[in-house]
């Protein structure tokens, strides 16, 4: 079997709330392998986006290990570890998480800018992601000047910037109307197929997590199967 891509052991999260620790996560033992969509699924307060965002190396477990790319990323000096998630991961959040004050092109382009991308490559490749996602007229446009749906679909073409292995999406529909909402799906979808990068997707919409290789069901920060 090959290795996985993101790999997750004995991961335990506690966050510390007047003297008390309450566990986000109970020791989770998860592999990504490479091209794979995960639907992570389970109530709310179980531990999801607690997860996703140890997976991406977004936040510190209290115990256990994230390796990405056969890395640990607690080994990693704090400038590795975001090359490592610059060049791996890509992140689409619920609440999209663009920058209010770049363009969608900006938006698009700053990943490409921190990993150190000629600034011609960067232009071309951020307009060539944005008319992918079918926002090629709106590339001068503000995040205040968008809907949520072209919101998202910036926050797409920003996640593929860097041509990352992973995709990890945290209810990325989650604000959106129903039709914006399939349409931010398939999209994800095909991005997944065709780029055959890995989606590990949380979701509270059972239509989505049945379209996913593998579904994990949390509950009270344990894997439930
Ligand atoms: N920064 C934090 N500080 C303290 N407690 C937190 C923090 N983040 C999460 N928690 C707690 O950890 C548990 C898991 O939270 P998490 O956000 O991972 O749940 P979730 O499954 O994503 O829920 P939802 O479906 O509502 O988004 C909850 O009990 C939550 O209150
Ligand atoms: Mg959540």
């Amino acid at each position: 079997m090959t290795d996985p891509v993101v790999m997750a052991t004995d991961l335990e999260k506690a966050y510390r709330i007047n003297g008390t620790s309450i566990y986000a996560l109970r020791g989770v033992n998860l592999g990504i392998a490479p091209g794979e969509f995960v639907a992570i699924v389970g109530p709310s307060g179980c531990g999801k986006s607690t997860l996703l965002n140890l997976l991406g190396g977004l936040t510190v477990p209290t115990k256990g290990r994230v390796m990405i790319d056969s890395s640990d990323l607690a080994h990693l000096s704090a400038d590795r570890a975001a090359d490592l998630r610059r060049r791996m991961l890509g992140f689409v959040f619920q609440s999209f998480n663009l920058s209010s004050v770049l363009t969608a092109q900006e938006n698009v382009e700053l990943p490409m800018l921190l990993a150190g991308m000629a600034s011609k490559e960067r232009v071309a490749r951020a307009v060539a992601l944005l008319s992918a996602v079918g926002l090629e007229d709106q590339l001068d446009y503000l995040p205040g000047e968008m809907s949520g749906g072209q919101k998202q679909r910036v926050a797409i073409a920003r996640a593929l910037a860097n041509r990352p292995a992973v995709l990890l999406a945290d209810e990325p529909t989650g604000n959106l109307d129903s039709t914006t909402a399939r349409e931010v799906m398939e999209m994800l979808v095909r991005i997944h197929r065709e780029n055959k990068s890995a989606l590990v997707m949380v979701t509270h919409d059972p239509d989505d997590a049945t379209r996913a290789d593998r579904i994990v069901r949390l509950r009270d920060g344990r894997i439930e199967s």
